[in-house]
């Protein structure tokens, strides 16, 4: 009965969550994004999430969305997916391309999780060659139901491939589930990121995940800076979801989720500075 309840709320409220995450004054014009073509967007996106086997919603898609859209097309950048699996959420992503006239740069090993590394602590929950998604199966599903013609795919393992890229990059999509790969990925695609950029993170309910972009000691030794902050630390981005958490206690809350995602920008800080015996 709860699930149902859930699941009868997720589907009446689509249309309302595509007004409303859309809903903003700082669209770029050059988009032409009027009522009718926000709608068309979410709708294929919502519809290309159950098409395509996709580990995040089509409401974090739209989050991502709105980001890309609010930047004008003078702000350089591409936009990165680290973690595409089967493509579903590459394919939302380049639709937002196509739009913007961006690239998008799709890196994964496409085979999957790599094996754990001591010190990772998320590896536990996972086994090497999880998530895997073939280039083929992919591109297949992007050309099928996105903008194959806006991507670039880079094949291989983050800790090689991600080093050798350059560029200006506008948003990155890092959904790569271990804390190994989201601290490679972090630390090669930051420095990169232009100053009006962001980067969204899926595993936004790990309090200990979501610790590195409050880190100091990681952001002093990478960057020499302060940390950026995490929106969306620990719950997920409001998109509609219900979720008290924490997630050790998901079996007791059959009715709640957070599947949103968080997000960090360039210019963002999550830094304490208030001591009061110094
Ligand atoms: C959860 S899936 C991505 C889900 C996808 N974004 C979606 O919404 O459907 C995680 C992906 O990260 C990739 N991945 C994780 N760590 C990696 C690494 N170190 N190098 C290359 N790929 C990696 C896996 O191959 C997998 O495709």
């Amino acid at each position: 009965m709860t699930r149902l309840l859930a699941k009868l709320h997720f589907l009446l409220t689509i249309p309302a969550s595509i007004f409303l995450i859309l809903q903003s004054t700082k669209i770029h014009p050059s988009y032409r994004m009027t009522l009718g073509r926000k709608l068309w967007l979410g709708l294929r996106m919502f519809f290309n999430t159950r098409r395509i086997p996709t580990g995040t919603t089509f409401r974090t898609h739209l989050a991502i969305a709105l980001k890309i859209l609010e930047t004008p097309p003078t702000v350089p950048g591409v936009v990165v997916e680290c973690g595409s699996w089967k493509g579903g959420s590459s394919t939302n992503l380049s639709l937002v391309c196509r739009i913007t006239g961006r690239t998008l740069v799709v890196c994964d090993s496409f085979r999957g999780l790599p094996p754990a590394v001591p010190g990772d602590r998320e590896a536990r929950h996972y086994s090497e060659g999880d998530y895997v998604g073939t280039l083929g199966e992919v591109t297949s599903n992007i050309r099928r139901h996105g903008a194959i013609e806006c991507c670039e795919f880079v094949e291989g393992w983050f800790e090689e491939t991600l080093p050798k890229q350059q560029g200006p990059v506008l948003v990155a999509f890092v959904d790569v589930d271990l804390e190994a790969s989201l601290h490679t990925c972090v630390r090669y695609l930051w420095p990169r990121l232009v100053p009006e950029g962001y980067l969204f993170i899926d595993e936004s309910v790990g309090t200990d995940y979501c610790a590195l972009f409050y880190s100091e000691t990681w952001w002093r030794r990478y960057f020499n800076t302060t940390p950026p902050g995490l929106i969306g630390a620990g719950t997920g981005l409001p998109l509609g979801d219900f979720y008290i958490g924490p997630w050790s206690e998901r079996d007791h809350h059959p009715g709640q989720r957070a599947s949103s995602g968080a997000y960090t920008g360039k210019s963002l800080s999550g830094h304490w500075t208030y001591y009061p015996e110094e």
